[in-house]
Formats: structure tokens, sequence, C-alpha cells
């Protein structure tokens, strides 16, 4: 039997107990709003049968599936996007890397149609190999997607699409098949602003891996 004797704590524990020790939080309470941060930026891009390709901007976006892979985006009903979508049921999710985030802003800030996105951009529409929608050549991942389920929310529409097809830009996808996505880097919306991700702080199940005995330790 242990008695009250403390219990040794864990790192995790330790690092916990030392910042609530630190620093006491206390709350308040706001109003309801989207304030679910970071969150992806992607460039939607669309096309009608016969009409010219557009892109969006939009930052309310996810993965909702792994398997069939699935996304959603949220889009209000005012964009030339939501037209198209709704038409089409088709769309490419593409990813902008940070060096493309001056287009990207451009992209959510102008409407398709007003101007030629692509054409004030130089981003480049090309073919995707599963929809019609042209995917984004500059951007390193391209999903290409149709939607499966709408949902009207309030003033916006979920589309939620399932993957059928991923493109790589060739050139970031190591010998050894992974795609080298921190050569271009990867780009985050939080709070207004636009941010290239930065430090990694673990990989995924760190926490829970068993640590490996220091030299000189038991
Ligand atoms: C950072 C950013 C994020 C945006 N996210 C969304 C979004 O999630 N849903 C949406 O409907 N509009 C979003 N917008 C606004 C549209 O991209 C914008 O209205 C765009 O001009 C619509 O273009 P379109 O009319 O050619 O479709 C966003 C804009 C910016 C700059």
């Amino acid at each position: 039997m242990q008695g009250n004797a403390p219990k040794k704590a864990t790192g995790l524990a330790r690092r916990r107990l030392k910042r609530t020790e630190a620093t006491p939080i206390s709350k308040i309470v706001w109003e309801p709003g989207t304030m679910l941060n970071p969150v992806p930026v992607v460039l939607v891009s669309v096309q009608d049968a016969d009409g010219p390709p557009n892109l969006c901007t939009v930052a309310w976006t996810g993965t909702v599936c792994s398997e069939p892979p699935m996304v959603a985006i949220a889009l209000r009903p005012s964009r030339l996007t939501y037209d198209i979508l709704m038409r089409t049921r088709e769309c490419v999710v593409n990813v902008p890397t940070p060096h493309l985030i001056r287009a990207t802003d451009y992209c959510g800030c102008v409407s398709g149609r007003d101007v030629d996105k692509f054409e004030k951009t130089g981003l480049t529409p090309a073919p995707s190999s599963k929809v019609h929608a042209p995917l984004i050549l500059e951007c390193p991942i391209n999903l290409e997607c149709v939607v499966r389920q709408i949902l009207e929310l309030g003033i916006h529409t979920l589309f939620i699409a399932e993957v059928l097809a991923v493109q790589v830009s060739e050139h970031l996808v190591s010998p050894s098949g992974r795609l080298a996505w921190e050569k271009e880097g990867l780009a985050a919306f939080a709070h207004g602003g636009y941010y290239a991700l930065g430090k990694k702080l673990g990989n995924f199940g760190f926490s829970v891996k068993k640590e490996k005995p220091r030299a000189g330790k038991e």
C-alpha cells in the first residue's frame, strides 16, 4: 500500500503543474463566435462545363472523414464559386504555400464576376484527373473533389465532398515517396492573419512514447 505518499509526477504532469502554479488562469465569457483557430486557408477552383475557370479563397474548411477521404468547405451563396459548385458539384481544393499568400488573399477579396483571377494572379489552371474543375498548378497539393452532401447552416452552406484524387507537385516528392512539403512550407489562417507553419513541436503519439533511458541512468 502506498499510503498518502505523494506520487512521483510524470514528465507530462510536471510540465502541467509548473504552468498552472506559475500562472493562475481566470476566464471571461465572450459572445459566441468563430474562434477556432488556426485553420487551413485554401483556394477552391471550379468550372462550369462551358465557362471559364474560377477560384476563391476559403478558410472555413477542414478534413471531416478519413475513409473515404472527405473534406468540407463552407461558402456563402453570394460567391460565384458557390453558384458554380451548386451546378457542377465538383471542385479542386488547392493548398497554397506561404509564397502564394498574396494571391490567396487577392482571390478572397475580388469576385470572378468582376475579374479573371487566374489572369490577375498569374496562377495556372491545369487539368485535373477525375473532375472537370481545373487544379492550380502552383499549389503543391490539389484535392480533386466531388460534392456528396450540402448542408445549409446559416449564412454559410457546407459542402461535404469526397476526395477522388490527390495531385502533388513532383519536385516535392522525395525518393522514398514522402511529400517534402516543408521545402515550400504550408500556410494557416488565424484570427484574421496569415501565418507560415513554423516550429515542429512533436510527432503524432510522442507524448505516450516510452522515453529512452538517458546514458548513465536506469
Ligand atoms: C482569408 C479568407 C478566407 C475566406 N474564407 C471564406 C470562406 O470560408 N467562405 C466564403 O464563402 N468566403 C470566404 N472568403 C471570401 C471569398 O473568398 C470572397 O468573397 C471571394 O471574393 C469570392 O469569390 P467568387 O465570387 O469569385 O467566388 C474568404 C476570404 C479570405 C480573404
